[in-house]
């Protein structure tokens, strides 16, 4: 992963003499007669007399949302090129949202540019950093030509409010969350080739070891001595065996402990009960609930927060074999509950619960869980917005903060009555259903099974808005997407603020 090397800069009118930048970023807003230049363009409008709002119309710019045009300066100014970005209709205000997809649509269209001078940041400085950070992010690793470098370097315009010192703890806070986001989707878009359960644990420990955090990682061994049996089953069909990690960021004073556990299912082939062969590569991505908290773990010790933050990670590759589990075995999870499989592509929450009831014997004082649990969250709600459930005034908080920070979680019931439809004939629970219904709140009232009463716990169903299989839009690429890091880091944020 290459970040841009990010600075912060006077105000665009004290820069725009004295900037080395190669590009200029302004916004536009949607007016009713074409586009209307955004706070941070007035000085770089001065430059073209007054004149470039007019000049954009000519060029056919409306400043709708993630427009991109561009303009030579023709020496009017020392960077050679103005790129006008849309920002949309503005409503009472211009959103946080709205200046990251743009700061994200100028990132990716600054694709072998040096350096560039982005005044978003004097509409909302946090947002234009994490835009077009995000934005800027490619994944090449794989490819012989790497084509246009992404941008290099990022100067961003002083808003007027605020001090110097204040916008560089924003401008540091925002680059480090940015760059969690791109920890994770660097791990999502490695093929399952290269991540399997002990090269993603390799890796893990790196993170761990040049962060300061305790490192723990129990293999297939380990596992069996201490009665995962959700793990073993589900790792059991690949000749490359299940680990499960713990990664603690332990702060001298911390207010609050906070558990996280992210599903690791390096790639999920369905085992026995096999998936379809359409689409079966994206199942590459079913470790994104691992690889966002393993980030945001490493992200809670770069920003210090004062609270306790342990991620478990269950870790497996869900394969058919002659050694995988099956339709109609029982296994005895951590902790000693049984579930009789009736489905072993319902993986997911088999692995998870192990950990959970892990992560539970610690005490903590919340419990955030996220997957890619089912396909039944994209027909709910598509691929741009995760499930929230949980219990109720934790799930309604997360689900608020996901909106905010603009990876749009939504709250979801997880109905009573769906419970018996988990019955089994043998064993305590089964692991389906057997039917469709609800299948995403079955799923979250399979893992509510296994949470003691009283614990504040949030269960992020992310299967579609993790990966993205469509073109690029807003600071989003194609692939991972990192969600839910920036969410993560919201909620331990507000914990860490209010309890
Ligand atoms: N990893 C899948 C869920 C998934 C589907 C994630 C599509 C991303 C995109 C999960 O393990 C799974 O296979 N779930 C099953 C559950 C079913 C058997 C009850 C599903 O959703 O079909
Ligand atoms: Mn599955
Ligand atoms: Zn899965």
């Amino acid at each position: 992963m290459t970040v841009p090397k990010l600075a912060l800069s006077d105000n665009t009118g004290e820069a725009l003499a004295k900037t080395r930048a190669d590009v200029v970023v302004i916004g536009t807003v949607a007016g009713e007669d074409g586009p209307v230049l955004a706070p941070g363009a007035a000085a770089v409008d001065a430059a073209f007399d007054g004149r470039l709002a007019g000049l954009l119309a000519t060029l056919g710019a409306s400043g709708k949302a993630e427009e991109v045009v561009k303009v030579p300066t023709l020496g009017k100014l020392p960077a050679g090129v103005v790129l006008a970005v849309g920002l949309g209709k503005a409503g009472d205000a211009l959103t946080p949202e709205q200046v990251r997809r743009a700061a994200g649509a100028a990132g990716r269209a600054l694709a072998g540019t040096d350096r560039a001078l982005v005044t978003l940041s004097e509409i909302d400085l946090q947002a234009a950093v994490e835009g077009t950070v995000l934005g800027s992010y490619v994944f090449t690793e794989y490819r012989s030509e790497k084509g246009d470098a992404p941008l290099a370097k990022a100067d961003f315009a002083s808003p007027a409010e605020g001090t110097a010192r204040e916008h560089k703890a924003t401008l540091k806070a925002a680059g480090t969350i940015a760059e969690a986001v791109l920890v994770a989707r660097d791990l999502i878009n490695t093929p399952p080739n290269d991540l399997y359960p002990a090269s993603f644990a390799d890796r893990a420990k790196k993170l761990a070891e040049d962060n300061g955090l305790e490192f723990e990682v129990l293999d297939e061994k380990a596992l069996k001595r201490k009665g995962f049996g959700g793990i073993l089953g589900v790792g059991g069909g690949s000749s490359r065996p299940p680990r499960l990690l713990r990664l603690a960021h332990k702060p001298a004073k911390a207010a609050k402990k906070v558990a996280l556990v992210g599903k690791g299912i390096t790639f999920d082939s369905g085992g026995i009960s096999l998936k379809p062969a359409a689409n079966m590569d994206h199942m590459t991505s079913d470790m994104s609930g691992a690889a966002g908290v393993l980030a945001a773990v490493v992200l809670a010790a770069k920003l210090k927060y004062p609270l306790e933050v342990v991620a478990h990670i269950p870790l497996a590759e869900n394969l058919p074999s002659g050694t995988s589990y099956r339709p109609g075995d029982v296994l005895t999870m951590y902790g000693g509950k049984t579930v009789e499989v009736l489905n072993t592509d319902a993986e997911g929450r088999l692995v998870l619960v192990d950990a959970m009831v892990r992560a539970a014997e610690e005490n903590p004082d919340y419990l955030i869980e996220t997957s890619t649990l089912t396909g039944a969250q994209l027909v709910a709600l598509g691929n741009r917005t995760a499930g929230v459930m949980g219990s109720d005034d934790f799930r309604d908080r997360v689900a608020a903060i996901m909106q905010a920070t603009g990876e749009n979680g939504w709250a979801m019931p997880l109905p009573e009555e769906l419970r018996a439809d988990l019955d089994s004939r043998l064993a305590d629970l089964a692991n389906v259903t057997g039917h469709r219904w609800g299948g995403m709140l079955a799923a979250g009232i399979f893992l509510r099974e296994f949470v003691a009463d009283g614990l504040d716990w949030v269960h992020i169903d992310i299967a579609g808005p993790s990966f993205n299989t469509g073109a690029p839009w807003g600071y989003t690429g194609k692939g991972g997407t990192g969600v839910p890091v920036r969410s993560i880091a919201a909620i331990l944020a507000d914990i860490a603020a209010n309890g």
